[in-house]
């Protein structure tokens, strides 16, 4: 397989015009690049694709009199002149370099050729997600994979970026990542953008030998022993420029869902309903004018099985707190993965995690772990039966799928009469309906059991209030911090309004979207553990306890629950203010707390709440947003996406105000509207 490394290097350059031949240490940026390609294993040949532009002329003549193949074309299409390159060098195996990089390391270049063929991969680099220093990129694509972007890619930034397509069509392309084994790394910038860039590397080039291409190691050594030299580009940002051309990309709404279709066939074939959460289903989503299954995800867009890209404001119904494919959080399964998944006796990876919660929450003196949020709440219900000797339960709220919370809903379908019968629902923020509760059924209660906040704010005293309500009538107080758990603040709700219950369960964003669940409270509760059955195989499973400690330290040492606060309140504020000025507050609205804030419909004469809902989701997943209910904001969700968000709600908006001035929407809809199945708070 004649492999061959593609160097893209043009002179212009909005930032740093010429950079690719500016001096680095007595010779010019692309020699550096050259060299390192030269020095890789694996490489059969180096060509430089240049743009035929005559402002890159001294490219071309640079490469002429050093004895460098050189490939002319686009100035702006760089996929088609990668192509041209790699016909040109008749390349099975290309290596994507980018004359930008001139630290370029030719054993980790080498490391990425070799894991593509190892793999068998269409697609292997060091940048997806990003785990080594800025400037070190290199990728590695079959021939195959890059004339089939070329022949498909429609879209300006996948033209410019030359891989995009290949990596956002995971379906179709297979791909793998080199992981850096040095953890820490992505804050390191040596690639050329900026004269600050320039003069760091500058800086590096004195210091480094020049005999040989760099090693990282080598660049790293340099910078241990003055570390100063990082403040000469620190302000830099990564990748600006992909940054820069997907920004500017206006919103188009013409997604099309053929593949989603057809595959929702195939699977319902052998999937009741398709999916394994009945939430993430297709009777949750606008029939037909939705996606049903994605490929990937990045930061806080995902992208579905027909190449549509999306802000995702579902975010994998709330695990997805700090971003898909962290590289905080991957970087520790990945390290966890070398070493093992589930073992026959315990990791101290549960003390660890345990420790950390019992730092944060303010009820947690000892904790146990679970897989799924419905674990945490029926070893919560298990545990106040077993203190209080009583077998009655009061829910507000959801807490899962297990007999004792569905049983009382009108999905019940399978529970026992006699399990249901034990479980009573009350509403949110009344007293007394809780207070008529213990009267009829006096000391038969074990715990009331609640989300403390899902579509209002607590009214003042409530949560006091109703914690002495419990404890006079001898029950426990169970919150439900599935959600609010890592969102509201690390250690939930109660650590925010100063009411600590007797038990808490957590799930959802502890582990970044790895299951794992825990239960949490007082010693004197918890040691009951050992007498009661709370047990399962996969409890201990390493993956999500890693993910779940590095979870958690990077929500506190990045301030990610003000940041989930304030993108959350922002979007809130802008979407009611559009809401209110397209003159639809009395049909939708914006409930809850930032971090959640909640869709609400209501009905019009001339339209049901479903059918409104309906046609609003439609067109904001038309004008790609992928929601569902509610905001579901993520760390990874930056002033960009929301810019596109508020965009997809102006398009959303109008839509629907001109399907309701046409009128007799449900008829016109017909079965096409989302009809809702079950209904657990009060707003959804
Ligand atoms: C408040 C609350 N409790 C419990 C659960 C159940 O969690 P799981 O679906 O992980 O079992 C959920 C899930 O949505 C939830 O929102």
């Amino acid at each position: 397989m004649k492999t061959v490394a593609i160097i893209q290097a043009r002179m212009g350059s909005t930032r740093l015009p010429g950079k690719v031949l500016a001096d680095l240490g007595g010779k010019p940026v692309l020699a550096w690049v050259v060299r390192a390609a030269r020095a890789a294993l694996g490489i059969d040949d180096v060509w430089v694709a240049t743009s035929t532009e005559s402002s890159s002329d001294p490219v071309a003549n640079w490469c002429k009199v050093n004895g460098v193949h050189v490939h002319r074309g686009s100035e702006n299409d760089a996929l088609d002149r990668y192509v041209g390159a790699a016909k040109a060098g008749g390349a099975q195996i290309i290596v994507r370099l980018t004359a930008d990089c001139p630290l370029l390391d030719a054993a980790v270049i080498a490391q990425t050729i070799r894991l593509r063929s190892v793999m068998g991969v269409d697609y292997a680099s060091n940048i997806d997600p990003p785990t080594w220093p800025d400037g070190l990129d290199c990728e590695v694509l079959t021939a195959q994979a890059l004339f089939a972007a070329a022949a498909e890619a429609t879209r300006s930034s996948d033209r410019e970026h030359v891989t995009s397509f290949v990596r956002n069509n995971r379906d179709r392309f297979s791909a793998d990542t080199l992981i850096s084994p040095l953890p820490g790394l992505t804050g390191e910038r040596w690639t050329l953008d900026t004269p600050e860039d320039l003069a760091l590397l500058s800086a590096l080039a004195k210091r480094l030998s020049p005999d040989h291409p760099p090693s990282y190691l080598e660049v790293l050594a340099v910078l241990d022993r003055e570390p100063q030299l990082r403040d000469l580009n620190r302000s830099a940002t990564r990748n600006s420029g992909f940054v820069a051309s997907v920004t500017a990309e206006k919103i188009t709404t013409n997604r099309r869902y053929n593949r989603s279709q057809r595959l929702i066939e195939r699977a319902e074939r052998v999937v009741p309903t398709g999916s394994q959460t009945f939430s993430k289903s297709k009777l949750q989503f606008p029939p037909g004018a939705s996606p049903l299954f994605l490929t990937h995800g990045d930061g806080g867009r995902v992208y579905d099985v027909d190449g549509n890209e999306y802000i995702d404001l579902v975010s994998a119904l709330l695990p997805n707190v700090l971003g898909y494919r962290d590289p905080d959080v991957d970087l520790a399964i990945r390290r966890q993965l070398n070493r093992g998944i589930s073992f026959s006796l315990p990791t101290t990876l549960e003390t660890e995690l345990a420790e950390r919660l019992t730092r944060h929450i303010p009820c947690a003196e000892m904790v146990r772990f679970g897989k799924n949020g419905t674990d945490a709440t029926s070893a919560a219900v298990r545990l106040a039966r077993a203190a209080t000797k009583r077998d009655r339960l009061i829910l507000l709220g959801y807490h899962g799928w297990q007999d004792w919370y569905i049983g009382a809903t009108t999905r019940n379908l399978g529970v026992p009469v006699a399990v249901s019968a034990l479980s009573h629902l009350a509403p949110y923020g009344d007293l007394d309906a809780i207070e008529a509760l213990f009267r009829t059924h006096p000391d038969e209660f074990a715990a009331v059991m609640l989300e403390p906040m899902n579509t209002v704010e607590p009214p003042p005293g409530y949560l006091q209030g109703l914690k002495d309500l419990v404890h006079r009538h001898g029950a426990l107080l169970i919150f439900d911090e599935i959600i609010t758990g890592f969102r509201w603040s690390i250690g939930g709700a109660q650590a925010i309004y100063g009411v600590t219950p007797d038990l808490a369960c957590f799930g959802k964003a502890m582990g970044n979207g790895m299951p794992i669940s825990a239960v949490a409270g007082p010693a004197k509760i918890m040691r009951l553990m050992e007498d009661i059955f709370y047990s399962g195989t996969f409890g201990g499973e390493t993956l999500s306890l890693a993910a779940a400690i590095a979870t958690i330290d990077k929500i506190e040492n990045a301030n990610v629950i003000e940041y989930l606060w304030a993108t959350g309140a922002e979007l809130k504020t802008q979407a009611l203010a559009r809401i209110v000025k397209a003159d639809l507050a009395d049909l939708l609205g914006l409930t809850g707390a930032a971090p959640w804030a909640i869709l609400t419909f209501k009905d019009h004469p001339e339209a049901s709440k479903e059918a409104i809902k309906t046609v609003f989701l439609r067109e904001m997943i038309a004008a790609g947003v992928l929601i569902n209910a509610s905001h579901n904001v993520c760390f990874a969700h930056g002033s960009a996406d929301v810019a596109r968000v508020l965009a997809a709600y102006d398009h959303a908006l109008a839509v629907l105000r001109e399907t309701l001035d046409r009128g007799d929407i449900d008829r016109r809809l017909g079965n096409q509207v989302i009809r809702p199945v079950f209904s657990v708070r009060a707003a959804s």
